[in-house]
């Protein structure tokens, strides 16, 4: 979708002092003893933005950028941005390798959480202070100041831990997604994964969990794994295996009174998918969501002969369609309420907005295994 601010940095890319220049000053006018200022209900502050301008490598072509001020239109809400997720979507979009991205040049930044600073004349229901969430997200919340329609935000709780808010759509609502919409699942049955540590693989840990689902999960050898493993049982995993540890004739040897899971998930591709489709029992599907490792997935001639199984696919993008949004919504609020109760928790680190760079140097892997990174702003 193309935002005010969007189109405004378009026309700003072909002014040669756009980005020296600072935003011109609104015009004063004195009436006795007051100062008017003309425009100021109207237009945004000036934002500070992660910009793209060409496809690449996101540490080569993202650059920190003051933007000037936009109108706020009659329907539009302003918002300042507290916090935003560092996403590997995002990092796919800023590479160009994602199916669907934003037109360059573009701001970054898909999901996140703000405060309504200003809103247009006939938006109801909306007042400064209040937290909104793009929902569904939306391109370009990597800035300090986003104006959208009213249409475009959702209400949450304030009392909604920040990076909770901000991160509460693209992963687990995918979680949520999968668990629901492949298998009938019943309380007592399992699931098996890879790619455990990402914030999808912990909350399908933690929301089977609730459910009473049993959970096998695959994680990447390391140093360390066995304080991994640990933390992922804290969040109610069953079973947590590294994949060399899975490097034996019949993996389902190594569970012990859990059953064989009928729903697989990967994200990662490679050994590991092959590691899930092992686990699987008789006519069970494995739902691809990730590529993290780049790799194909290989399949066995036998495990469709003998064990007949299924591959499916999910993508959350294309899952919340328009006549979903409402149904979207709910299941944020109840995922929401998940995590205000500690129900639903997962790692992430805070990083301050003038050190993005370094979060996204954690975020591409280049510091190895990290925590999710929010951008506080
Ligand atoms: N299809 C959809 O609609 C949808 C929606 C949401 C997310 N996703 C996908 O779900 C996956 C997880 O997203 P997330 O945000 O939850 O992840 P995340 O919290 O950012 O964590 C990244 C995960 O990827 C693993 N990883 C990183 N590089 C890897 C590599 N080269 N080989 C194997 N594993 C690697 C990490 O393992 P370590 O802990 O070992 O570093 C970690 O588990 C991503 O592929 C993302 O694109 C898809």
């Amino acid at each position: 979708m193309a935002t005010a601010r969007l189109v405004h940095l378009k026309a700003a890319l072909h002014r040669r002092t756009w980005a020296s220049s600072p935003a011109p000053p609104p015009a004063l006018f004195r009436l006795p003893n007051i100062v008017v200022r003309a425009f100021s209900t109207t237009m945004s502050p000036p934002s500070k933005a992660i910009v793209y301008d060409e496809q690449g490598s996101p540490d080569a072509v993202c650059k920190v950028r003051e933007l000037p001020p936009v109108p706020i239109k009659d329907n539009d809400v302003c918002v300042r941005m507290l916090a935003a997720p560092i996403n590997p979507s995002d990092v796919n979009r800023i590479e160009g390798v994602y199916p669907v991205r934003p037109p360059v040049p573009a701001i970054g930044g898909y999901e996140g959480v703000g405060e309504v600073h200003a809103v247009g004349p006939a938006v109801k229901g909306l007042g400064p202070g209040d937290w909104v969430i793009p929902s569904p997200p939306s391109s370009g919340t990597w800035q300090t100041y986003v104006v959208k329609e009213q249409s475009v935000w959702h209400r949450i709780d304030k009392s909604t831990p920040m990076e909770y808010a901000a991160t509460i759509t693209v992963n687990p609502l995918t979680a949520l997604r999968m668990l629901e919409d492949f298998v009938d699942l019943k309380s007592g049955d399992a699931v098996v994964q890879n790619g455990a540590t990402s914030i999808v693989g912990q909350c399908i840990i933690q929301l089977a969990r609730v459910r009473g689902i049993h959970s096998i999960n695959i994680i990447r050898d390391r140093a360390g794994s066995d304080e991994v493993k640990q933390k992922l049982k804290e969040l109610g995993a069953d079973e947590v295996f590294t994949e060399s540890q899975l490097d034996v004739k019949n993996v389902k040897s190594l569970l012990a009174d859990i059953p064989e899971p009928a729903l697989g998930f990967n994200c990662v591709g490679g050994n590991a998918a092959s590691l899930v489709l092992k686990f699987l029992k008789y006519g069970g599907t494995m739902v691809t969501y990730g590529g993290m490792s780049k790799k194909p997935i290989t399949v066995s001639t036998s495990s469709f002969i003998f064990k007949d199984l299924s591959l499916r696919g999910f993508w959350l993008q294309k899952w919340m369609s328009s006549e979903k949004a409402k149904e979207c919504r709910d299941m944020i609020d109840y995922l929401l309420s998940l995590t205000r109760s500690g129900e639903l928790k997962y790692e992430m680190e805070l990083c301050p907005f003038d050190q993005f760079p370094t979060a996204l140097d954690k975020a591409l892997g280049k510091l190895g295994s990290q925590p999710k990174q929010v951008i506080k702003f």
